[in-house]
């Protein structure tokens, strides 16, 4: 059900909960000082209790409320980069809710730049906000991607397609290097520029079993459609009719009626990627080849871990 935000303030604050488009993917929000409204979150996106959840400011406040510590480093971070898409983990303060941070004592802060998200944070309260779709499933860029997973009563502000697509940059101040739990928009490069300093990408596929994940959300499969996400080989043409083709460089003649060619777009496949995903679903394809990403910079670390995960 598509809501305006004078709806969505009204729910909000009766403790319900509702999606809204952020600059980056459609987040569910709720009321972070509300426990029940936040048990709302996890049992709609049937999301393991173990995952924590960003907690959306707009305000230097609101940020005060759940941050324990603004280090140097920290506030060097915020000027150059908030509002926009990148989360920081911190110290959290007493108080702030376990059900949150699923009981870790480090809370993630994001500042949306997105002004529908802004407003709401603004009329209601610092709001919690996964990404609005279920667990396991590729993340919302548009209203209509919500009303998939959660049905046509559910409700929706329409802020028309997401401007990035993929979801926000997570970088930890809480270890030594600083670490990117989730490479996005905001890349290494970039964070590395403003610190001055080195910061270290996360390697899930390094990290034993048994210890407990630092960034709880990361080891969970994302992102993936039903149909089979793969890279294109090399030598493959891309000609079969039961495959989504996703290309930027390869000039092909013979091609199937699914191809796509973003020329070396890598912004434009990044904001198109989670709607083709769930296109192949809807087409009843068995397949999405995606041709191989080389280099790393910009936002292709961040759509070659997106792709990865898809692929599991
Ligand atoms: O772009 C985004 O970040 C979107 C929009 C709606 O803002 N939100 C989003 O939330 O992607 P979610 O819940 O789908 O992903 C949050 C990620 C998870 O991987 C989670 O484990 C991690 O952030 N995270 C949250 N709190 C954390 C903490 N205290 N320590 C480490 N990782 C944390
Ligand atoms: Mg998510």
């Amino acid at each position: 059900m598509y809501i305006g935000i004078d709806r969505a303030t009204e729910l909000l604050k009766q403790g319900e909960i509702v999606s809204f488009p952020t600059e980056t993917v459609y987040g569910l929000g709720a009321d972070a000082w509300n426990p029940s409204a936040i048990q709302k979150v996890f049992e709609v996106k049937r999301r393991p209790a173990d995952n924590p959840l960003i907690v959306h400011v707009a305000s230097k406040p609101m940020i005060e409320q759940f941050a324990r510590e603004i280090s140097p480093d920290a506030r060097e971070l915020m000027n150059a980069f908030w509002p926009g898409p990148l989360t920081l983990i911190f110290p959290k303060k007493p108080g702030v809710l376990d059900l949150v941070t699923a009981g870790l004592d480090t809370v993630a802060l994001r500042w949306p730049s997105h002004p529908v998200s802004q407003e709401l944070i603004y009329r209601v309260a610092p709001l919690v906000a996964p990404s609005a779709n279920l667990s396991g499933h590729p993340s919302p860029t548009i209203a209509q991607h919500v009303i998939e997973d959660f049905g046509e009563d559910f409700p929706v502000i329409d802020g028309g397609s997401t401007q990035i697509g993929l979801e926000s940059t997570v970088l930890d101040l809480t270890t030594e290097p600083f670490t990117i739990h989730r490479p996005g928009f905001i890349d290494k490069e970039k964070i590395e520029q403003v610190l001055k300093k080195k910061v270290s990408i996360s390697d899930e596929r390094h990290s034993p079993e048994s210890e407990p994940a630092k960034s709880p959300g990361t080891k969970y499969s994302h992102y993936a459609p039903s149909a089979e996400v793969r890279w294109l080989d090399p030598e493959e043409k891309p000609d079969r009719e039961d495959t989504l083709y996703l290309l930027h460089g390869r000039e092909l003649s013979a091609e199937s009626g699914h191809t796509l060619h973003y020329h070396g777009d890598f912004e434009q496949l990044a904001r198109e990627l989670y709607d083709r995903f769930r296109e192949a679903d809807h087409l009843g394809l068995a397949s999405v080849a995606v041709e191989p990403i080389q280099g790393h910079e910009g936002i292709r670390k961040a759509l070659i871990n997106r792709i990865q995960k898809a692929i599991g």
